[in-house]
């Protein structure tokens, strides 16, 4: 009897509590379990926080009572490499998935395949500009071929997250923002379907789109959705019934309302709205009986080389946004009066909790870096025959199958000019003549740019070396966005040939640094020397791979990285690229070091591109310094 009576609850059971959610095109909202209901969600990423943090800011956003999140999936993270997939560590989206469920939180999932997002290559993988005749986020053979393998993988992992399988996700975005790109109804077409193909005919799909663009942005059979920021009630409503014009009746949606905005190095601070602009559009919006999403709530990190670019500069490391948690996780006072709002409302079905403490937080003081080797030099070291390629003309990125970072390029020069110019170089090269650095070059195509540098005293038979940094590409518009020397480079009225090209990994770098720094009484002066093995090098400039460590007595919390007099580059933290630091650009001066890539003793190695100023310490800080 008791044997039988179980079978059945287990065999009965689900399907009488079958999950469903659906839109109601008659009332103008969506149907969860056949009960209207509606969002407050959040946008959030776990590519720009370490996982350890995950459940932390999740359960933030939860105690602000929203009831959703809204999360990007970003194709280069997940298939950086072509057809090597990573749905590990970070890279699990199946474990965040899974925590904002533990939350209560329902999940709005928008998987591309082009996000935008400020993020390298608007999500796109770099591999795919070296293929032929591609062009991206149109119907296209080889970029719809790519798409289509990837949502071959990713799709089966979502299908089991789905509410209406049992997981959380309610709803699933098609493209992004594709009516400010294009206007391929086939493109558009063929992802719904691969999306239904994978998802189910009951999964609910929606674009989202500026209202201006809609017309373009939406396509037959999915839910459109628009996006806009703080604005009186009047445009609110006129959004909101252009949305209603494309969404057939469906709910009123804001896919993206914007309570900060991200910031570009060397533009100053992002403008910002006031907390009481914010207030008063949510207030027109939720009286128009909207569902929305912040973007962000929480914005987090570019770790590594993941920021993304505009076409006048690069995104900063910080994605803070000016987001209601801040990037540290810390509760703001635009959170706080998001939170006393949503309190007010009558009958919210994820009504806030209590106020979570800000995570502690430490300065560790100054930390003296010295010097293992001049920039020039370690990257050449660095080098092997079998990794650098030797072309008439320089090599890209892309065809050197190196996606970021750097790529350092050498030639020895069968004649001289007085005028080295490199029109189409993407984007900084810092020059050398034998071992004496002549400037920078930039390939921006604003008021930054600057392709061409005098070069002095330079003889037939010199080396001329330019390492070039990829700032990150470019999110939008989405372009072929190839990173490097691109030809033709040229001295005096000659196009310059016969190059070398090196991609560089930056993790051997920093391995051999903290291997140098371990012998005692190490002098680079004379061990550059010793370590020679190129003789045109003995720079003794101040560009250059420097180490340090500090010890952290009493709790490891959070810290803020403070470059002091270091002026550009890469800081990596026991190893873990954690990102760019740039203060000579500016506005962000400080990086945020979470607790979990520390421990009791802590290595620093700066990659510095430029140069510091007469003091060699940075410092661990316990307040950030921004602007
Ligand atoms: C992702 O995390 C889940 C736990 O939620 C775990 O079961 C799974 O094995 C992880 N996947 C990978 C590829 O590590
Ligand atoms: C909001 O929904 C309620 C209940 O369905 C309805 O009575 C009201 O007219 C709606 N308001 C707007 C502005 O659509
Ligand atoms: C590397 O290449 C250089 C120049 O092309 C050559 O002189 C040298 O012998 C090579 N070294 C090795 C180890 O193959
Ligand atoms: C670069 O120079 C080479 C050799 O002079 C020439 O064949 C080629 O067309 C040039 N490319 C560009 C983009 O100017
Ligand atoms: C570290 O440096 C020593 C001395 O130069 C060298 O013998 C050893 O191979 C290096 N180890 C690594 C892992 O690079
Ligand atoms: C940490 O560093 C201190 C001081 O530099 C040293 O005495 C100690 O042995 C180190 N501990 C570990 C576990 O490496
Ligand atoms: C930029 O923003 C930061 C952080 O919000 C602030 O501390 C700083 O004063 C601002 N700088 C300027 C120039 O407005």
């Amino acid at each position: 009897m008791w044997l039988h009576f179980t079978l059945l609850l287990f065999v009965f059971i689900p399907t009488i509590n079958a999950n469903t959610f659906e839109i109601d095109y008659s009332n103008h909202q969506f149907l969860k379990d056949g009960k209207a209901f509606r969002y407050i969600a959040g946008q959030i990423e776990y590519f720009r926080i370490q996982p350890e943090l995950w459940q932390d800011r999740l359960m933030r956003l939860r105690h602000a009572g929203l009831n959703a999140i809204q999360i990007y999936v970003p194709w280069n993270f997940h298939e950086t490499f072509e057809n090597q997939f990573n749905f590990y560590g970070m890279a699990n989206i199946t474990a965040f998935i899974k925590l904002a469920q533990a939350q209560n939180l329902y999940v709005i999932l928008r998987p591309g395949p082009y996000i935008c997002a400020e993020w390298e290559n608007g999500g796109l993988p770099y591999w795919l500009i070296k293929k032929k005749g591609i062009q991206l986020r149109v119907y296209n053979q080889p970029y719809i071929s790519a798409v289509e393998n990837y949502f071959n993988q990713l799709l089966p992992i979502i299908k089991p997250l789905l509410y209406i399988n049992g997981g959380n996700i309610l709803m699933v975005q098609i493209e992004n923002e594709y009516g400010s790109y294009n206007c391929d109804k086939k493109y558009l077409g063929f992802l719904r379907d691969l999306a239904k193909k994978h998802l189910g005919n009951d999964v609910v799909l929606y674009t989202t789109d500026p209202p201006a663009v809609i017309q373009c942005g939406s396509v037959d059979g999915v839910f459109a959705t628009v996006d806009f920021g703080v604005n009186d009630d009047t445009t609110v409503k006129k959004n909101f019934e252009i949305q209603q014009k494309y969404a057939n009746g469906g709910p009123i949606v804001n896919s993206e309302f914007y309570p900060g905005w991200f910031t570009v190095w060397n533009y100053g601070n992002a403008t910002l709205p006031t907390t009481q602009k914010v207030l008063d559009t949510m207030n027109s919006m939720y009286n128009s009986n909207a569902s929305f999403s912040f973007y962000m709530f929480h914005g987090g990190t570019n770790f590594e080389f993941w920021n993304g670019a505009e076409v006048y500069g690069a995104v900063i490391t910080s994605y803070d946004y000016g987001a209601p948690v801040a990037e540290n996780g810390a509760i703001t006072p635009q959170y706080l009066a998001i939170q006393e709002w949503i309190k007010k409302l009558p009958n919210w079905d994820s009504p806030p909790l209590e106020t979570p403490p800000n995570n502690p937080v430490r300065g560790f003081g100054t930390v003296t870096m010295k010097m293992t080797d001049s920039l020039r030099l370690a990257f050449l070291l660095s080098t092997t025959n079998e990794s650098c390629k030797q072309t008439d003309l320089p090599l890209s990125f892309e065809e050197l199958d190196h996606p970021y970072g750097f790529v350092i390029y050498s030639t020895q020069l069968g004649f001289v000019g007085s005028t080295l110019k490199a029109e189409n170089i993407k984007d900084h090269g810092y020059v050398y003549i034998n071992d004496k650095p002549q400037g920078v070059l930039v390939g921006y195509i604003d008021i930054f740019g600057k392709r061409s540098l005098p070069i002095r005293n330079v003889n037939k038979g010199d080396i001329l070396t330019i390492i070039v940094e990829n700032r990150g590409r470019q999110t939008f518009l989405s372009i072929l966005d190839s990173k490097g020397l691109l030809p033709n480079v040229t001295l005096g009225n000659s196009v310059i040939t016969k190059w070398s090209s090196c991609p560089i990994d930056l993790n051997k770098i920093v391995r051999t640094a903290l291997n140098i720094s371990k012998f005692e009484n190490y002098n680079p002066k004379t061990d550059f020397s010793e370590r020679e093995k190129n003789p045109f090098d003995q720079s003794g400039d101040t560009a250059g791979i420097y180490v340090g460590s500090f010890v952290i007595t009493g709790d490891i919390t959070d810290t803020w990285f403070n470059p002091g007099q270091f002026r550009k580059g890469q800081l990596f933290i026991n190893g873990n690229n954690v990102g760019r630091y740039w203060p000579t650009g500016g506005p962000q001066t400080t990086l945020y070091v979470p607790a979990s890539m520390l421990k009791k003793n802590n290595t620093v190695v700066l990659i510095e591109l430029l140069g510091r100023g007469t003091d060699s310490t940075v410092s661990f800080d316990e307040k950030p310094y921004f602007g």
